[in-house]
């Protein structure tokens, strides 16, 4: 499809081209645009299997594919559903065991399209791994710029996968600021939450629809940390309804930790997000200022969903009950399923007799159970 970038604030346009990872003008987040009506789906589209690549006409570059995607969306059967039907899209089953394999797949895939031999990103932990992968099967050098307080277990695979890491003394969006400046001096192309990441993890949702033979659920509960997931899944949506491919949307739910939720906290008091400091034992999601949270918000308000923040020792118990029901899930992986049972507890008529997906993100960390409680 043909697209072009464009800034999400001040409207000035981009060459396709342009490396550029922020407007340059006024330092807002850049979008992809398409032009829908030069979108060609291939015959047969509706019958072909379901992976990330069989959404490539709606990805603006060709798929650097480590077979990401095609991920299983299986009913719980538990006490726990709370007379709900509840789904779990399990992206943990992803080849890097997080959804970030679809973002990877489009930002190395154009990484390689514009002649880029370097990459670098920030990360909490799953997108650097994820990105050091795909930049090793695509002969890129990758650096990953991550907290030194990050969880031992990540450092050591990204390092495995070959990437050079560097240890940022501070958090999340630390690292964020030692990326960028990384990129600009070294002119190599920045991984992360930009566009071309977003454009990815369409993916998701993408799948999610399919898996509902174009039936909509009712809720779809999403784990936010840099809210990049939340604002693709919303994109999705529209496109696949601008298509009259469904006709309505599910209400999308956000969830963070009670010990990291600056964009639940602005959701909720009608106010600016403002960054805070993380102090969530869910690390994936330990992100202080959610980059995306404006796109994420638009979401929310366009579906009539909302956020809701859990404690660390909900995710837990989350995490415990998704392990007992065979599925494993990090701290973060878990935090939308603890997210939907805390919201059913309080509204159980809410979710009674109602299609619920729910998320699971990742699952890169082998901890054991119980540790939040011990963290307390
Ligand atoms: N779940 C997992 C397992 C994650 O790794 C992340 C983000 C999220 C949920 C939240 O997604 O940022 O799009 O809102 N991890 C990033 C990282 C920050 O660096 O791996 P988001």
């Amino acid at each position: 499809m043909r697209f072009e970038i464009a800034c999400t604030s001040c409207m000035t346009e981009y060459d396709r081209d342009s490396p550029a990872f922020r407007c340059e003008s006024c330092g807002s987040l850049l979008e992809v645009v398409y032009d829908y009506g030069t979108l060609e789906l291939p015959p047969g589209f509706d019958k072909r299997r379901i992976t990330q690549a069989k959404y490539q006409p709606f990805f603006p570059a060709k798929l650097a594919s480590m077979n990401e995607g095609g991920t299983r969306l299986v009913r719980l059967k538990s006490r726990l559903e709370g007379g709900a039907r509840v789904h779990l899209k399990l992206e943990s089953e992803n080849p890097n065991k997080s959804f970030k394999d679809r973002g990877s797949s489009v930002e190395i895939g154009r990484a390689k399209e514009l002649g880029f031999k370097e990459v670098c990103c920030a990360s909490t932990g799953n997108m650097g791994l994820s990105i050091a992968r795909y930049a090793k099967v695509a002969r890129i050098r990758c650096t990953v710029f991550i907290s030194k307080d990050a969880n031992k277990e990540k450092l050591g695979k990204i390092k495995k996968a070959g990437a050079r890491l560097v240890l940022v003394n501070g958090d999340f969006n630390k690292a964020i600021t030692a990326a960028e400046a990384f990129a600009v001096k070294r002119k190599i192309f920045l991984c992360g939450d930009y566009h071309y990441r977003k454009e990815g993890q369409k993916g998701v949702m993408f799948e999610i629809l399919e898996q509902f033979r174009y039936r909509v659920p009712d809720y779809v509960f999403v784990p936010v940390g840099n809210a990049t997931l939340l604002a693709a899944a919303y994109k999705a949506l529209h496109e696949f309804r601008g298509l009259g491919a469904i006709h309505a949307y599910p209400k999308l739910v956000a969830v963070q930790s009670k010990e990291c939720a600056p964009f639940v906290d602005s959701w909720r008091g009608k106010r600016r997000i403002e960054y805070v400091k993380p102090k969530t034992h869910a690390d994936a999601i330990a992100v202080g200022f959610p980059t995306f949270g404006l796109e994420a918000r638009s979401g929310i308000e366009h579906t009539e969903g909302t956020a809701v923040s859990v404690s660390d020792n909900e995710i837990e118990a989350a995490r415990a009950a998704l392990w007992k029901a065979g599925i494993g899930a990090e701290p973060g992986g878990a935090a939308a399923f603890a997210g939907f049972l805390s919201m059913s507890k309080k509204r159980r008529s809410d979710f009674k007799g109602r299609d619920v997906v729910v998320i699971v993100s990742g699952n890169n960390e082998r901890e054991p159970l119980g540790i939040a409680a011990k963290h307390k």
